[in-house]
Protein backbone atom coordinates (compact mmCIF):
# COMPACT_ATOMS: atom_id res chain seq x y z
CA UNK A 1 0.00 0.00 0.00
CA UNK A 2 1.63 3.12 -0.64
CA UNK A 3 2.38 6.03 2.36
CA UNK A 4 -0.24 8.31 1.59
CA UNK A 5 -3.06 5.55 1.39
CA UNK A 6 -1.36 3.96 4.58
CA UNK A 7 -2.09 7.29 6.76
CA UNK A 8 -5.36 7.78 5.21
CA UNK A 9 -6.47 4.08 6.43
CA UNK A 10 -4.87 5.00 9.84
CA UNK A 11 -6.75 8.08 10.24
CA UNK A 12 -9.94 6.43 8.84
CA UNK A 13 -9.57 4.09 11.95
CA UNK A 14 -8.65 6.74 14.61
CA UNK A 15 -10.84 9.04 13.80
CA UNK A 16 -13.83 6.82 13.42
CA UNK A 17 -14.54 7.60 9.53
CA UNK A 18 -14.27 3.48 8.66
CA UNK A 19 -13.75 0.25 10.85
CA UNK A 20 -13.68 -2.98 9.41
CA UNK A 21 -16.87 -4.98 10.10
CA UNK A 22 -16.70 -7.65 12.50
CA UNK A 23 -13.73 -6.33 13.52
CA UNK A 24 -13.40 -7.47 17.02
CA UNK A 25 -13.35 -11.19 15.48
CA UNK A 26 -11.04 -10.82 13.16
CA UNK A 27 -12.80 -8.77 10.54
CA UNK A 28 -14.67 -10.37 7.26
CA UNK A 29 -12.54 -9.67 4.00
CA UNK A 30 -14.68 -7.70 1.64
CA UNK A 31 -17.18 -6.12 5.04
CA UNK A 32 -16.62 -2.18 5.88
CA UNK A 33 -18.53 -0.55 8.72
CA UNK A 34 -18.48 3.55 8.86
CA UNK A 35 -18.04 5.39 11.86
CA UNK A 36 -19.18 8.07 13.32
CA UNK A 37 -17.34 10.66 11.36
CA UNK A 38 -17.82 8.10 7.99
CA UNK A 39 -21.49 8.06 8.31
CA UNK A 40 -21.63 11.43 8.49
CA UNK A 41 -19.63 11.86 5.32
CA UNK A 42 -21.34 9.13 3.56
CA UNK A 43 -25.05 10.68 4.26
CA UNK A 44 -23.69 13.77 2.88
CA UNK A 45 -22.35 12.05 -0.08
CA UNK A 46 -26.07 10.36 -0.76
CA UNK A 47 -28.02 13.56 0.15
CA UNK A 48 -25.77 16.10 -2.39
CA UNK A 49 -26.57 13.36 -5.18
CA UNK A 50 -29.93 12.90 -4.22
CA UNK A 51 -30.59 16.58 -4.37
CA UNK A 52 -28.78 16.98 -7.13
CA UNK A 53 -29.93 14.67 -9.35
CA UNK A 54 -33.60 14.51 -8.00
CA UNK A 55 -34.57 16.69 -5.43
CA UNK A 56 -33.03 20.10 -6.69
CA UNK A 57 -32.89 19.33 -10.22
CA UNK A 58 -34.07 22.34 -12.77
CA UNK A 59 -36.80 20.64 -15.07
CA UNK A 60 -35.57 23.26 -17.30
CA UNK A 61 -32.43 21.55 -18.64
CA UNK A 62 -31.07 22.83 -21.77
CA UNK A 63 -29.45 20.40 -23.62
CA UNK A 64 -26.96 21.15 -26.90
CA UNK A 65 -28.77 24.73 -26.36
CA UNK A 66 -32.41 23.76 -26.21
CA UNK A 67 -34.93 23.18 -23.97
CA UNK A 68 -35.33 20.01 -22.43
CA UNK A 69 -37.18 19.29 -19.63
CA UNK A 70 -37.47 16.45 -18.14
CA UNK A 71 -38.00 15.05 -14.33
CA UNK A 72 -36.34 12.61 -12.07
CA UNK A 73 -38.52 10.21 -9.43
CA UNK A 74 -36.95 8.37 -6.72
CA UNK A 75 -37.61 4.62 -5.67
CA UNK A 76 -36.38 2.09 -3.00
CA UNK A 77 -36.89 -1.19 -4.24
CA UNK A 78 -36.44 -4.22 -2.29
CA UNK A 79 -32.58 -5.86 -1.88
CA UNK A 80 -34.20 -9.39 -2.51
CA UNK A 81 -36.53 -9.84 -5.62
CA UNK A 82 -38.06 -12.74 -7.35
CA UNK A 83 -35.25 -14.53 -8.72
CA UNK A 84 -36.73 -14.29 -12.52
CA UNK A 85 -35.66 -10.58 -12.05
CA UNK A 86 -31.94 -11.92 -12.14
CA UNK A 87 -32.79 -14.59 -15.10
CA UNK A 88 -34.09 -11.54 -17.18
CA UNK A 89 -31.41 -9.35 -16.61
CA UNK A 90 -28.56 -12.08 -17.10
CA UNK A 91 -26.88 -12.08 -13.84
CA UNK A 92 -27.86 -16.25 -13.27
CA UNK A 93 -26.08 -16.39 -16.85
CA UNK A 94 -24.01 -14.23 -17.32
CA UNK A 95 -23.10 -11.99 -14.09
CA UNK A 96 -19.26 -14.04 -13.53
CA UNK A 97 -16.11 -13.53 -13.34
CA UNK A 98 -13.05 -16.04 -14.39
CA UNK A 99 -11.25 -17.51 -11.24
CA UNK A 100 -7.84 -19.25 -11.32
CA UNK A 101 -6.84 -21.24 -7.82
CA UNK A 102 -3.06 -21.71 -7.08
CA UNK A 103 -2.57 -25.54 -6.38
CA UNK A 104 0.77 -25.14 -4.49
CA UNK A 105 -0.14 -22.37 -1.95
CA UNK A 106 -3.99 -22.06 -2.23
CA UNK A 107 -4.01 -18.69 -3.88
CA UNK A 108 -7.47 -17.67 -5.39
CA UNK A 109 -7.46 -14.76 -7.34
CA UNK A 110 -9.73 -13.14 -10.52
CA UNK A 111 -7.74 -14.35 -13.69
CA UNK A 112 -7.51 -10.63 -14.62
CA UNK A 113 -5.84 -10.06 -11.11
CA UNK A 114 -3.08 -12.71 -11.11
CA UNK A 115 -0.19 -10.33 -12.61
CA UNK A 116 -0.95 -8.03 -10.22
CA UNK A 117 -1.42 -9.84 -6.89
CA UNK A 118 1.50 -11.05 -4.83
CA UNK A 119 2.12 -14.74 -4.42
CA UNK A 120 1.77 -15.28 -1.26
CA UNK A 121 4.67 -17.48 -0.62
CA UNK A 122 7.29 -15.62 -2.35
CA UNK A 123 6.09 -11.76 -1.61
CA UNK A 124 8.01 -10.32 -4.03
CA UNK A 125 7.38 -12.22 -7.29
CA UNK A 126 3.72 -12.52 -8.68
CA UNK A 127 1.14 -15.06 -8.42
CA UNK A 128 1.98 -17.64 -10.64
CA UNK A 129 5.96 -17.08 -11.22
CA UNK A 130 7.33 -18.89 -8.37
CA UNK A 131 8.52 -21.87 -10.06
CA UNK A 132 6.45 -24.29 -7.71
CA UNK A 133 3.10 -22.03 -8.65
CA UNK A 134 0.61 -24.32 -10.48
CA UNK A 135 -2.32 -22.27 -11.53
CA UNK A 136 -5.78 -23.72 -12.68
CA UNK A 137 -7.28 -22.99 -16.19
CA UNK A 138 -10.04 -19.77 -15.08
CA UNK A 139 -13.26 -21.08 -14.04
CA UNK A 140 -16.33 -18.78 -14.54
CA UNK A 141 -17.75 -17.69 -10.69
CA UNK A 142 -21.30 -16.11 -10.40
CA UNK A 143 -20.97 -13.16 -7.79
CA UNK A 144 -24.47 -13.09 -6.75
CA UNK A 145 -24.66 -13.74 -3.08
CA UNK A 146 -27.27 -16.77 -2.76
CA UNK A 147 -29.75 -17.56 0.25
CA UNK A 148 -32.77 -19.15 0.86
CA UNK A 149 -36.44 -17.00 1.23
CA UNK A 150 -38.63 -18.84 3.95
CA UNK A 151 -38.32 -21.99 6.05
CA UNK A 152 -37.05 -24.57 3.12
CA UNK A 153 -33.62 -24.21 2.16
CA UNK A 154 -34.36 -26.27 -1.21
CA UNK A 155 -34.01 -25.28 -4.93
CA UNK A 156 -37.62 -23.87 -4.81
CA UNK A 157 -36.81 -21.28 -2.14
CA UNK A 158 -33.01 -19.91 -3.09
CA UNK A 159 -32.96 -16.04 -4.15
CA UNK A 160 -30.49 -13.49 -4.25
CA UNK A 161 -29.04 -10.21 -2.89
CA UNK A 162 -29.26 -8.12 -5.42
CA UNK A 163 -26.00 -7.27 -7.27
CA UNK A 164 -27.25 -3.77 -8.31
CA UNK A 165 -30.25 -1.58 -7.79
CA UNK A 166 -30.82 -0.75 -11.20
CA UNK A 167 -33.23 -3.96 -11.88
CA UNK A 168 -35.34 -3.13 -9.30
CA UNK A 169 -36.10 0.27 -10.96
CA UNK A 170 -36.66 -1.46 -14.36
CA UNK A 171 -38.70 -3.91 -12.86
CA UNK A 172 -40.88 -0.77 -11.75
CA UNK A 173 -41.35 1.08 -15.09
CA UNK A 174 -44.80 0.92 -15.60
CA UNK A 175 -45.89 1.45 -11.70
CA UNK A 176 -43.69 4.40 -11.88
CA UNK A 177 -45.07 5.19 -15.58
CA UNK A 178 -48.95 4.67 -14.09
CA UNK A 179 -48.31 6.54 -10.88
CA UNK A 180 -46.11 9.22 -11.39
CA UNK A 181 -47.94 11.67 -14.07
CA UNK A 182 -44.05 11.18 -15.93
CA UNK A 183 -43.61 12.09 -19.78
CA UNK A 184 -40.39 10.53 -21.50
CA UNK A 185 -37.73 11.77 -20.60
CA UNK A 186 -37.78 11.37 -17.47
CA UNK A 187 -35.70 9.11 -14.64
CA UNK A 188 -36.20 6.92 -11.98
CA UNK A 189 -32.91 7.23 -9.41
CA UNK A 190 -32.21 5.11 -6.33
CA UNK A 191 -29.63 4.60 -3.62
CA UNK A 192 -29.20 1.57 -2.02
CA UNK A 193 -27.11 -1.42 -0.89
CA UNK A 194 -25.97 -4.15 -3.09
CA UNK A 195 -23.80 -7.05 -2.34
CA UNK A 196 -21.17 -8.76 -4.86
CA UNK A 197 -19.38 -12.01 -3.49
CA UNK A 198 -16.18 -10.96 -5.24
CA UNK A 199 -13.13 -13.15 -5.22
CA UNK A 200 -10.77 -10.47 -4.30
CA UNK A 201 -12.02 -7.20 -2.51
CA UNK A 202 -9.32 -4.91 -2.35
CA UNK A 203 -7.72 -1.18 -2.26
CA UNK A 204 -9.70 -0.52 1.27
CA UNK A 205 -13.17 -0.06 0.11
CA UNK A 206 -12.77 0.26 -3.28
CA UNK A 207 -13.98 -3.33 -4.02
CA UNK A 208 -16.28 -4.62 -1.52
CA UNK A 209 -18.28 -7.30 -1.00
CA UNK A 210 -21.21 -5.40 0.49
CA UNK A 211 -21.80 -1.48 -1.04
CA UNK A 212 -23.73 1.26 -2.19
CA UNK A 213 -25.10 2.29 -5.52
CA UNK A 214 -26.54 5.42 -6.63
CA UNK A 215 -28.17 5.16 -9.73
CA UNK A 216 -30.88 6.31 -12.47
CA UNK A 217 -32.11 4.59 -15.40
CA UNK A 218 -33.55 7.48 -17.59
CA UNK A 219 -35.85 6.91 -20.09
CA UNK A 220 -36.00 8.70 -23.59
CA UNK A 221 -37.30 8.38 -26.60
CA UNK A 222 -34.98 5.88 -28.93
CA UNK A 223 -34.17 8.84 -31.27
CA UNK A 224 -32.58 11.22 -28.55
CA UNK A 225 -30.81 8.43 -26.99
CA UNK A 226 -26.70 9.38 -28.48
CA UNK A 227 -28.13 13.05 -27.60
CA UNK A 228 -28.75 12.14 -23.77
CA UNK A 229 -25.64 9.59 -23.52
CA UNK A 230 -23.45 13.04 -24.05
CA UNK A 231 -25.53 15.03 -21.84
CA UNK A 232 -25.24 12.19 -18.82
CA UNK A 233 -21.89 11.87 -19.30
CA UNK A 234 -20.75 15.59 -18.88
CA UNK A 235 -23.61 16.14 -15.93
CA UNK A 236 -22.23 13.15 -13.82
CA UNK A 237 -18.69 14.41 -14.55
CA UNK A 238 -19.07 18.24 -13.06
CA UNK A 239 -21.17 16.69 -9.86
CA UNK A 240 -17.67 15.01 -9.23
CA UNK A 241 -15.56 18.47 -9.82
CA UNK A 242 -18.39 20.53 -8.31
CA UNK A 243 -17.59 18.69 -4.84
CA UNK A 244 -13.67 19.14 -4.70
CA UNK A 245 -12.46 16.20 -6.94
CA UNK A 246 -9.33 17.94 -8.71
CA UNK A 247 -9.86 18.11 -12.40
CA UNK A 248 -6.50 16.68 -13.03
CA UNK A 249 -7.36 13.70 -10.78
CA UNK A 250 -10.55 13.30 -12.85
CA UNK A 251 -11.29 11.40 -16.09
CA UNK A 252 -13.91 10.35 -18.33
CA UNK A 253 -12.77 6.99 -20.50
CA UNK A 254 -14.63 5.55 -23.03
CA UNK A 255 -15.30 1.88 -23.55
CA UNK A 256 -13.41 0.37 -26.53
CA UNK A 257 -15.63 -1.93 -28.53
CA UNK A 258 -14.62 -4.77 -27.04
CA UNK A 259 -15.33 -3.74 -23.25
CA UNK A 260 -19.05 -2.79 -24.09
CA UNK A 261 -21.91 -4.85 -23.77
CA UNK A 262 -23.41 -6.43 -26.61
CA UNK A 263 -26.71 -4.18 -25.75
CA UNK A 264 -24.79 -1.05 -25.17
CA UNK A 265 -24.32 1.48 -28.08
CA UNK A 266 -21.93 3.16 -25.63
CA UNK A 267 -20.16 3.56 -22.30
CA UNK A 268 -18.04 5.78 -20.21
CA UNK A 269 -16.11 5.57 -17.28
CA UNK A 270 -15.92 8.54 -14.85
CA UNK A 271 -12.02 7.63 -13.23
CA UNK A 272 -10.50 9.00 -10.27
CA UNK A 273 -7.01 8.97 -9.74
CA UNK A 274 -6.37 6.97 -6.74
CA UNK A 275 -2.84 6.31 -4.76
CA UNK A 276 -3.52 3.16 -5.93
CA UNK A 277 -4.06 3.82 -9.62
CA UNK A 278 -6.73 5.53 -11.95
CA UNK A 279 -9.76 3.48 -11.43
CA UNK A 280 -13.43 3.61 -11.93
CA UNK A 281 -15.91 5.52 -10.02
CA UNK A 282 -19.08 5.83 -12.20
CA UNK A 283 -20.29 4.00 -15.52
CA UNK A 284 -22.49 6.19 -17.82
CA UNK A 285 -23.62 3.42 -19.84
CA UNK A 286 -26.30 3.76 -23.08
CA UNK A 287 -28.01 0.75 -22.48
CA UNK A 288 -30.60 0.37 -25.25
CA UNK A 289 -33.99 -1.20 -24.95
CA UNK A 290 -32.21 -4.19 -23.62
CA UNK A 291 -33.67 -4.15 -19.80
CA UNK A 292 -37.17 -3.24 -20.36
CA UNK A 293 -37.15 -5.52 -23.62
CA UNK A 294 -36.03 -8.28 -21.31
CA UNK A 295 -37.77 -7.71 -18.54
CA UNK A 296 -40.98 -7.75 -20.68
CA UNK A 297 -40.02 -11.35 -22.71
CA UNK A 298 -39.62 -12.62 -19.43
CA UNK A 299 -43.04 -11.50 -17.62
CA UNK A 300 -44.85 -11.57 -20.19
CA UNK A 301 -45.69 -7.73 -18.99
CA UNK A 302 -46.16 -5.07 -21.75
CA UNK A 303 -43.21 -2.19 -20.97
CA UNK A 304 -44.20 -0.38 -23.88
CA UNK A 305 -44.51 3.60 -23.86
CA UNK A 306 -47.43 5.50 -25.46
CA UNK A 307 -46.11 8.69 -27.42
CA UNK A 308 -49.37 11.29 -26.80
CA UNK A 309 -47.92 13.41 -29.14
CA UNK A 310 -46.73 11.29 -31.62
CA UNK A 311 -49.37 8.53 -31.29
CA UNK A 312 -46.45 6.16 -31.19
CA UNK A 313 -46.28 2.83 -29.20
CA UNK A 314 -42.33 1.92 -28.65
CA UNK A 315 -39.69 0.55 -25.94
CA UNK A 316 -37.53 3.59 -24.61
CA UNK A 317 -34.24 3.77 -24.51
CA UNK A 318 -31.96 3.46 -21.63
CA UNK A 319 -29.19 5.91 -20.29
CA UNK A 320 -27.62 4.95 -16.81
CA UNK A 321 -25.57 6.63 -15.11
CA UNK A 322 -24.41 4.35 -12.13
CA UNK A 323 -22.45 5.50 -9.19
CA UNK A 324 -20.80 3.95 -6.29
CA UNK A 325 -21.04 5.51 -2.89
CA UNK A 326 -18.30 3.74 -0.94
CA UNK A 327 -16.05 4.59 -3.80
CA UNK A 328 -17.12 8.33 -3.91
CA UNK A 329 -16.40 8.60 -0.80
CA UNK A 330 -13.29 6.95 -0.81
CA UNK A 331 -12.17 9.53 -3.49
CA UNK A 332 -13.25 12.20 -1.59
CA UNK A 333 -11.33 11.33 1.34
CA UNK A 334 -8.31 10.71 -0.69
CA UNK A 335 -8.87 14.19 -1.83
CA UNK A 336 -9.43 15.65 0.85
CA UNK A 337 -6.08 14.27 2.92
CA UNK A 338 -3.31 16.58 3.01
CA UNK A 339 -0.76 17.38 5.37
CA UNK A 340 0.99 20.71 6.17
CA UNK A 341 2.79 22.84 8.69
CA UNK A 342 1.55 25.74 10.82
CA UNK A 343 2.75 27.66 13.66
CA UNK A 344 1.99 26.22 16.86
CA UNK A 345 1.64 29.00 20.17
CA UNK A 346 4.97 29.21 20.77
CA UNK A 347 5.82 29.87 17.19
CA UNK A 348 7.06 26.18 16.18
CA UNK A 349 6.43 24.45 13.13
CA UNK A 350 4.06 21.97 13.99
CA UNK A 351 3.04 19.28 11.19
CA UNK A 352 -0.70 18.56 10.43
CA UNK A 353 -3.08 16.58 8.79
CA UNK A 354 -6.33 18.46 7.36
CA UNK A 355 -9.27 16.48 5.92
CA UNK A 356 -10.23 19.65 3.13
CA UNK A 357 -13.41 18.11 2.76
CA UNK A 358 -15.40 20.74 0.25
CA UNK A 359 -18.28 22.06 3.24
CA UNK A 360 -21.41 20.13 1.85
CA UNK A 361 -19.50 16.71 2.43
CA UNK A 362 -17.59 18.21 5.74
CA UNK A 363 -19.13 15.18 8.68
CA UNK A 364 -19.04 17.94 11.10
CA UNK A 365 -19.93 22.14 10.02
CA UNK A 366 -18.30 23.41 12.82
CA UNK A 367 -17.07 22.62 16.19
CA UNK A 368 -17.79 24.98 19.45
CA UNK A 369 -15.14 25.22 21.90
CA UNK A 370 -15.30 27.21 25.40
CA UNK A 371 -11.66 28.43 25.91
CA UNK A 372 -11.34 27.09 29.53
CA UNK A 373 -14.36 25.63 31.81
CA UNK A 374 -15.51 28.04 33.70
CA UNK A 375 -16.68 32.12 33.86
CA UNK A 376 -19.93 30.47 31.95
CA UNK A 377 -17.85 29.83 28.45
CA UNK A 378 -19.22 26.19 28.86
CA UNK A 379 -22.57 27.01 28.92
CA UNK A 380 -22.32 30.02 26.20
CA UNK A 381 -20.82 27.34 24.11
CA UNK A 382 -23.50 24.66 24.38
CA UNK A 383 -26.36 27.67 23.43
CA UNK A 384 -23.80 28.09 20.22
CA UNK A 385 -23.64 24.54 19.60
CA UNK A 386 -27.73 24.09 19.78
CA UNK A 387 -28.22 27.21 17.48
CA UNK A 388 -26.03 25.36 14.84
CA UNK A 389 -27.80 22.19 15.27
CA UNK A 390 -31.33 23.87 15.06
CA UNK A 391 -29.95 25.65 11.61
CA UNK A 392 -29.98 21.76 10.75
CA UNK A 393 -25.74 21.37 10.59
CA UNK A 394 -23.72 19.25 12.26
CA UNK A 395 -22.19 21.16 15.33
CA UNK A 396 -19.44 19.47 17.93
CA UNK A 397 -18.90 20.69 21.26
CA UNK A 398 -15.36 20.28 23.22
CA UNK A 399 -14.32 21.25 25.99
CA UNK A 400 -10.90 19.12 26.92
CA UNK A 401 -7.24 19.83 26.02
CA UNK A 402 -5.39 22.99 24.55
CA UNK A 403 -7.29 25.06 22.22
CA UNK A 404 -4.54 24.05 19.20
CA UNK A 405 -5.21 20.34 19.84
CA UNK A 406 -8.72 20.71 20.25
CA UNK A 407 -8.32 22.69 16.60
CA UNK A 408 -5.85 20.04 15.20
CA UNK A 409 -8.31 17.72 16.12
CA UNK A 410 -11.03 19.19 13.83
CA UNK A 411 -8.90 19.77 11.06
CA UNK A 412 -8.81 15.71 11.10
CA UNK A 413 -12.18 15.92 11.41
CA UNK A 414 -12.02 18.32 8.14
CA UNK A 415 -14.57 20.39 10.19
CA UNK A 416 -14.57 23.89 8.04
CA UNK A 417 -14.89 26.22 11.27
CA UNK A 418 -14.30 26.53 14.78
CA UNK A 419 -15.73 28.77 17.42
CA UNK A 420 -14.23 29.71 20.16
CA UNK A 421 -15.55 31.46 23.31
CA UNK A 422 -13.28 33.35 25.40
CA UNK A 423 -12.98 36.18 27.77
CA UNK A 424 -13.45 38.66 25.04
CA UNK A 425 -16.94 36.96 24.76
CA UNK A 426 -17.62 37.98 28.21
CA UNK A 427 -16.43 41.87 27.40
CA UNK A 428 -17.83 42.34 23.67
CA UNK A 429 -20.34 39.60 23.18
CA UNK A 430 -18.31 38.28 20.11
CA UNK A 431 -16.43 35.14 19.81
CA UNK A 432 -13.64 34.13 17.48
CA UNK A 433 -14.18 32.17 14.31
CA UNK A 434 -11.46 29.83 12.89
CA UNK A 435 -10.90 28.59 9.62
CA UNK A 436 -9.71 24.86 8.99
CA UNK A 437 -7.36 25.26 5.75
CA UNK A 438 -6.08 29.08 6.67
CA UNK A 439 -6.30 28.86 9.96
CA UNK A 440 -7.32 32.70 9.64
CA UNK A 441 -8.99 33.77 13.00
CA UNK A 442 -12.07 36.19 13.14
CA UNK A 443 -14.04 37.67 15.62
CA UNK A 444 -18.04 37.43 14.73
CA UNK A 445 -21.26 38.67 17.54
CA UNK A 446 -22.02 35.67 19.13
CA UNK A 447 -25.55 36.10 17.80
CA UNK A 448 -24.40 36.25 14.37
CA UNK A 449 -22.80 32.64 14.45
CA UNK A 450 -25.42 30.85 12.20
CA UNK A 451 -25.34 33.62 10.09
CA UNK A 452 -21.48 33.63 9.76
CA UNK A 453 -21.41 30.34 9.26
CA UNK A 454 -24.37 29.91 6.33
CA UNK A 455 -22.45 32.54 4.29
CA UNK A 456 -18.98 31.03 4.70
CA UNK A 457 -20.47 27.86 4.27
CA UNK A 458 -22.34 29.00 1.17
CA UNK A 459 -24.44 25.85 1.37
N1 LIG B 1 -26.18 -1.14 -13.06
C1 LIG B 1 -24.87 -1.08 -13.59
C2 LIG B 1 -23.83 -1.48 -12.65
O1 LIG B 1 -24.08 -1.97 -11.56
P1 LIG B 1 -21.24 -1.60 -12.38
O2 LIG B 1 -20.15 -0.95 -13.19
O3 LIG B 1 -21.13 -3.06 -12.16
O4 LIG B 1 -22.58 -1.24 -13.13
C3 LIG B 1 -21.63 0.50 -10.93
O5 LIG B 1 -21.35 -0.87 -10.99
C4 LIG B 1 -20.79 1.17 -9.85
O6 LIG B 1 -20.98 0.48 -8.61
C5 LIG B 1 -19.30 1.12 -10.10
O7 LIG B 1 -18.88 2.18 -10.94
C6 LIG B 1 -18.75 1.26 -8.71
O8 LIG B 1 -18.71 2.62 -8.32
C7 LIG B 1 -19.78 0.53 -7.86
N2 LIG B 1 -19.29 -0.83 -7.58
C8 LIG B 1 -19.41 -1.93 -8.35
N3 LIG B 1 -18.84 -3.00 -7.76
C9 LIG B 1 -18.35 -2.58 -6.58
C10 LIG B 1 -17.65 -3.20 -5.50
N4 LIG B 1 -17.37 -4.50 -5.52
N5 LIG B 1 -17.30 -2.44 -4.43
C11 LIG B 1 -17.58 -1.12 -4.39
N6 LIG B 1 -18.25 -0.49 -5.37
C12 LIG B 1 -18.63 -1.18 -6.46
Amino acid sequence: MSDLMENLVSLCKRRGFIFQASEIYGGLNGFWDYGPLGVELKRNVKEAWWYDMVTGHDELTTVSGAPCPYTIVGLDSALIQNPKVWEASGHIGGFNDPMVDCKTCKLRAREDHVQETACPRKPSKMAGEHTDCELTSPRLFNLMFKTYVGALEDASSVAYLRPETAQGIFTNFKNVLDTARVKLPFGIAQVGKAFRNEINPRNYTFRSREFEQMEIEFFCPPDSAEQWYGYWRERRLQWYSSLGLKSDRLQLRDHHSDELAHYARGCADVEYRFPFGVSELEGIANRTDFDLKQHAEHSGKDLTYFDEATRERFTPFVIEPSAGVDRSVLAFLCEAFTEDEIPDEKGKLQKRTIMKFHPRLAPIKAAVFPLVKRDGMPELAMDIQRDIKRAGWMAFYDEKGAIGRRYRRQDEAGTPFCVTIDSQTLDDGTVTFRDRDSCEQWRVPRENCVSELSERLSL
